[in-house]
Parts: C-alpha cells; structure tokens; sequence
C-alpha cells in the first residue's frame, strides 16, 4: 500500500490546528500508520528541504520549521500522495482552494516565508526518502 509523510508544521501545532488536520486525514479514509511530536533539528530540516536549498525562502524556511514541535505522520492509503496533496490544497494559502486544509484555515501573516500548516510529500520516491528521514 502506498504511503507518504504529512507534517503539521509548527504554525499548525501552535494553533491548535493537529486534530483538525488529523481529522481530515482519517475522514478522506487514510490510515494513520505512524505519528509523532519532533523538535527538528537543522540537520534533519536541511536534508528534508535539500532541493530549496538557495532559494531566498530557504533560510525563513528552516528557521520557521525549527520554532517550535511538528507532527509528524506516516499516511497509508491507495494513491495517497496525491490524495493528501489535493486536501492540503496549493502552497500559497490566501489563494488555496476553501474546502482545503491551506484553503480553510491558513491565510498569509506577512513574513517571509509561507506558514501554509502542512507538508506532503510530492513523490512515491520523495515520501521513501522523506519516511526514511522522519521515521529513522
Ligand atoms: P507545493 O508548492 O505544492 O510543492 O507545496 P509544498 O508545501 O511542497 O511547497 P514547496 O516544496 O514548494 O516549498 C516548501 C515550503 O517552502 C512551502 O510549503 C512554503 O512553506 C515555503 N515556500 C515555498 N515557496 C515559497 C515562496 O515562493 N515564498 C515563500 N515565502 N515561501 C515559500
Ligand atoms: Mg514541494
């Protein structure tokens, strides 16, 4: 069965926003297989956001991501990779669809990067690369 890695990033966990998400995830039929509460380190961050590395959100980004607690969460499911992507909703969050996790509840704060709530992987080669990094 397919399976990918979800974050509530810490604008997420800080809003009490987990079980809401959580919610989502379970509803639209996926299995939470594996979940937990991870202080990132910069060394885990780096490698998980290697592709942006240079890019001028990637600094914001890392710092961002680094604030405070994620949960993180193996989802299992048939084509789940794309299912989750299409609940996240597209990265910006003023402009996400509404009845999306970015569309319904996040919204731009005017900083430097986008606190959009959560990750998905994109790939079936992305989420075995980013499980393997979350879930050593
Ligand atoms: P997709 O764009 O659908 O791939 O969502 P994603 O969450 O996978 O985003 P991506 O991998 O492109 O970028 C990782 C994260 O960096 C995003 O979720 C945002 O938090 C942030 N980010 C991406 N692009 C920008 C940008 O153009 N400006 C700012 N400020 N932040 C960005
Ligand atoms: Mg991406």
């Amino acid at each position: 069965v397919e399976a990918t890695l979800i974050l509530v990033k810490p604008d997420g966990v800080a809003r009490g926003l987990t079980g809401e998400i959580l919610r989502r995830i379970e509803a639209k039929g996926y299995r939470l297989a594996d979940l937990a509460y991870v202080h990132a380190d910069r060394e885990l961050l780096a490698a998980h956001y290697a592709e942006h590395e240079g890019k001028p959100f990637y600094e914001p980004l890392i710092e961002f991501m680094s604030s405070g607690p994620i949960v993180a969460i193996r989802a299992e499911g048939e084509r789940v990779i794309e299912g989750f992507r299409v609940l996240a909703g597209t990265t910006d969050p003023t402009t996400a669809a509404p009845g999306t996790i970015r569309g319904d509840l996040g919204r731009d704060w005017g900083l430097r990067v986008q606190q959009n709530l959560v990750h998905g992987s994109d790939s079936v080669e992305s989420a075995e690369r980013e499980l393997g990094l979350w879930f050593a």
